[in-house]
């Protein structure tokens, strides 16, 4: 007998989540629902509780309220637009506002990234991307490249092409390949030499050459395109070794391999500069972006092209170019917002602002080595990983511990396996590095 409460009478008491007809996303549902955390308003830095206690952000929500909640600049963006029109298609039919963001976000871009192709997340961002590669070379003639390469560790979203190129063992086990031809390069973490590093760690660069090794073994001519994180997060923040972008960018330029660099984490501002490419100063051929592109107000994902991949599109009769898009590709709220987020971005330079942020950051992450069970701490931008040493046959136990205790007071982080990571907002000042390390030590050490 279901007891769920009648609709419209759902409160947010325990008795009645344990029945509730949400399944949660990534959640273990019914510890959840015995003992649930609930958020019910948001602005600058900080959330609320239902019982109105104070939460610091230490994620962005999940590495993408870049600007910090609620700015009221992209509230008021969006109430207008969905007054003005609420919705209109993109196939064959356009609205100005599309156009207007995507051309204000070519400005931003790299150069020679002028085009961008709307998505509505990070998922369909990777799955976009993956398809214009394999297009690309279906349009060039080259339909024998149809392998694409992920990482170890990588992640690229649940859909089935980025679930078949990431690769965080649990995300893929209990969904089969997904999708043929494609194969992994090694991981770049290895604490061994590189513990403790701060920004770029020094070692690695030979595990580029893994690429090479899959170029033997499959003939670079099978492969379409390789696809990476310029920092990895959601597999536990991994900082690129020193020439290591730069390594992949050349095997695959040898080999006329596209690079796609998966930047639903990285652009908008959070390594310092717009997206990591700039950062990084190693340019993919593609890159994905989500979250921050709106400051996550309204659901929104795009992939930048260079022009030299779109011009192989606009060759021949001039029928639809590319077989793909979805309703809501350009959704008016969601550009409204993107504008609204950009020039807020733009106005207070937040788009650099992690650089800035970024040692005052460092230091206090890398205070916390030293404290119990603390193996590595990692960081770039205002990006951190703190690796903590598993429990014995209770792995990511000791980092979910902490999670609990860091919202029982006042601290919102986010773990993944034994890695703690932090993503704050590009706001962040020092007093709240003060409160969120506060804090965070604390229930590191108890
Ligand atoms: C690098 C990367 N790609 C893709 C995604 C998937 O984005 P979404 O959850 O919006 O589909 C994420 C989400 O965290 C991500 O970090």
């Amino acid at each position: 007998m279901n007891k769920r409460a009648e609709p419209g009478a759902i409160s947010t008491s325990t008795a009645d989540l344990e029945q509730a007809a949400f399944w949660m996303p990534f959640t273990a549902n019914r510890q959840f629902k015995k003992a649930p955390r609930l958020l019910a308003r948001a602005e600058g830095m900080y959330y609320w509780t239902p019982e109105d206690r104070k939460i610091l952000d230490g994620t962005s929500g999940l590495w993408c309220v870049n600007a910090g909640h609620c700015r009221p600049k992209i509230v008021q963006a969006v109430q207008k637009q969905v007054a003005q029109m609420d919705f209109a298609p993109t196939f064959q039919m356009g609205h100005p506002v599309a156009f207007e963001f995507a051309e204000r976000l070519a400005r931003i871009a790299p150069g020679g990234f002028s085009r961008v192709f709307f998505t509505n997340s990070g998922s369909e961002s990777a799955d976009t991307a993956l398809k214009i590669a394999l297009a690309y070379h279906r349009a060039r003639g080259e339909s024998g490249r149809y392998r694409l390469i992920g990482r170890e560790r990588g992640y690229h979203g649940v859909n089935f092409g980025g679930m078949a190129v990431g690769g965080i063992t649990a995300n893929r086990k209990f969904f089969g390949p997904g999708v043929a031809g494609v194969d992994h390069i090694r991981h770049t973490h290895d604490p061994a030499r590189n513990a403790f590093s701060k920004g770029q760690p020094k070692h690695g660069v030979e595990f580029a050459d893994e690429l090479e090794r899959l170029c033997v073994l499959h003939d670079p001519s099978t492969i379409a395109a390789v696809i990476v994180e310029p920092v990895a997060g959601s597999a536990g923040v991994l900082v690129p070794p020193l020439g290591y972008l730069e390594r992949l960018r050349e095997i695959c330029t040898r080999h006329g391999i596209l690079l796609i660099f998966d930047e639903v984490i990285t652009g908008f501002g959070r390594l310092g500069k717009p997206f990591g490419a700039q950062r990084f100063n190693v340019m993919p051929d593609l890159f994905t972006t989500a979250k921050g592109l709106t400051n996550a107000t309204v659901p929104m994902g795009a992939v930048f092209v260079k022009d030299a991949i779109f011009e192989a599109f606009m060759q021949g009769g001039e029928g639809i170019e590319l077989f793909h898009g979805y309703t809501y590709s350009a959704h008016p709220a969601a550009c409204a917002a993107g504008l609204a987020t950009l020039s807020i971005y733009q106005d207070e330079g937040l788009l650099t602002r992690a650089k800035e942020m970024a040692p005052a950051f460092e230091k206090a992450a890398h205070g916390l080595r030293g404290l119990p069970n603390v193996i590595d701490v990692r960081n770039y931008g205002l990006v951190a990983g703190i690796e903590l040493e598993p429990i014995a046959g209770s792995p990511t136990k000791r980092a979910f511990d902490i999670y609990l205790k860091c919202f029982e007071r006042g601290l919102l982080i986010r773990t993944t396996g034994d890695t703690i990571a932090l993503s704050p907002a590009l706001i962040i000042e020092q007093k709240h590095l003060d409160e969120l390390f506060g804090i965070l030590s604390q229930a590191i050490r108890e």
